[in-house]
């Protein structure tokens, strides 16, 4: 079954076509992208009616560059995915009603999909997948949580953020130090100039047992750091250096610790990291170690799959259209906030 994925639930339009013929990364025929990134930065964050635009100006370019890449007409497709939630209402209209009107023309099925559950399930892209079950972290700019994978749609929460999502964490830090949005990579490259040794900051909920977290005091202690510093006229280039990789240590030791313990937990031997944050390099190495010591193993989509893309849809929505699960004709799914554990196994069209 060739599937057409559509994502547009915030400022990347995404869109990619797999092939339920083939398995793993082989079944993804074609992929692209196009990130409004630039066009927010100049606001120091995502606008809302402008992202629903641009997605409206890029969408069906984008459709028709994946249908050339994979040597497709539109006819040669059997169902479409799109972004149904969670995420920016009017973005994620932008994609619903496109691919409901194309399925309609087209006469096939269509699903509306969940963003984290295409974020989850994107390291399935890879040669190197991991087997059913698995803990996953989910780290993006909206979410961080930790979930046990049982297998399609079988997922249970076992902790997630009690306030910030790691990613807005990153953005926060960033927005204090003078760097651009978004700012986790900008924090990332920062810090690899940064004294570890030079500052600790606060690991926070790593004291009491359980697996939530929460940011907004790292945040918090990360401005009033700078503040100090920038008081007593000590914040030269170096200084910031040393706060953005105090930061992220924090941030990274911090997810290390409540992924410790969710193996620990579960038993599990396999763990996912996937979302935006996942491509922080020095939170790979972290949890590489950690892996190591306890046997376990972590895996990760390649890095343009960690951030918001289309082909994780594409992947999640063949795997759902395929087991005959669908949208009822018209019924286009626009949801802002989507619990992830609200998910089910596929299932045969609701329609049906
Ligand atoms: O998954 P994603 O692309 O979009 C959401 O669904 O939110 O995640 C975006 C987030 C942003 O907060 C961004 O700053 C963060 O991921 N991010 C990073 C890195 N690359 C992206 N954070 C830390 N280090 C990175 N290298
Ligand atoms: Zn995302």
């Amino acid at each position: 079954m060739r599937v057409l994925g559509i994502e547009t639930s915030c400022d990347e339009t995404g869109v990619a076509i797999y092939d339920t013929a083939y398995s793993g990364g082989k079944g993804l025929l074609a992929d692209a992208l196009y990130s409004q990134m630039d066009m927010h930065a100049d606001y120091g964050g995502v606008v809302p009616e402008l992202a629903s635009r641009d997605h409206t100006r890029k969408l069906l370019p984008l459709v028709e560059e994946v249908l050339a890449e994979a040597g497709l007409t539109r006819q040669a497709l059997d169902g479409i995915a799109y972004t149904a939630g969670p995420g920016l209402v009017g973005a994620l209209m932008v994609g619903a009603a496109t691919a409901h009107g194309m399925a309609r023309a087209l006469d096939i099925p269509v699903l509306g999909v969940h963003h984290m559950e295409g974020h989850l399930l994107a390291p399935m892209l890879e040669d190197d997948a991991p087997e059913f079950p698995f803990v996953a972290l989910l780290v993006s700019g909206g979410h961080t949580q930790l979930v046990s994978v049982e297998g399609i749609g079988r997922y249970q929460l076992l902790g997630e953020s009690v306030d910030d999502a790691a990613g807005e964490a990153f953005d926060k830090a960033a927005k204090m130090l003078d760097l651009p949005y978004p700012g986790g990579p900008h924090v990332a490259r920062l810090a690899e100039q940064g004294d570890p040794k030079r500052m600790r900051f606060p690991r926070p909920m790593t004291d009491r047992p359980g697996l939530d977290f929460s940011f907004s005091g790292l945040k918090t202690h990360t401005l009033t750091t700078l503040r100090e510093l920038q008081s007593k006229g000590a914040l030269d280039g170096q200084t910031r250096a040393d706060v953005a990789r105090a930061f992220e240590e924090a941030v990274a030791d911090t997810l290390v610790i409540k992924c410790r313990r969710a193996l620990d937990q579960t038993g599990l031997k396999r763990i996912v990291m996937a979302g935006g944050v996942s491509a922080n390099i020095r939170l790979r190495e972290r949890l590489a170690v950690e892996c190591e010591k306890r046997n376990a193993k972590a895996y990760y989509p390649r890095g343009r799959f960690c951030t918001d893309n289309g082909a994780m849809i594409a992947y999640v929505g063949a795997q759902r259209l395929a087991a005959g699960e669908c949208d009822a004709p018209g019924q286009m799914q626009a949801t802002p906030r989507w619990p992830l554990d609200q998910l089910r196994e596929p299932s045969a069209c609701k329609t049906a």
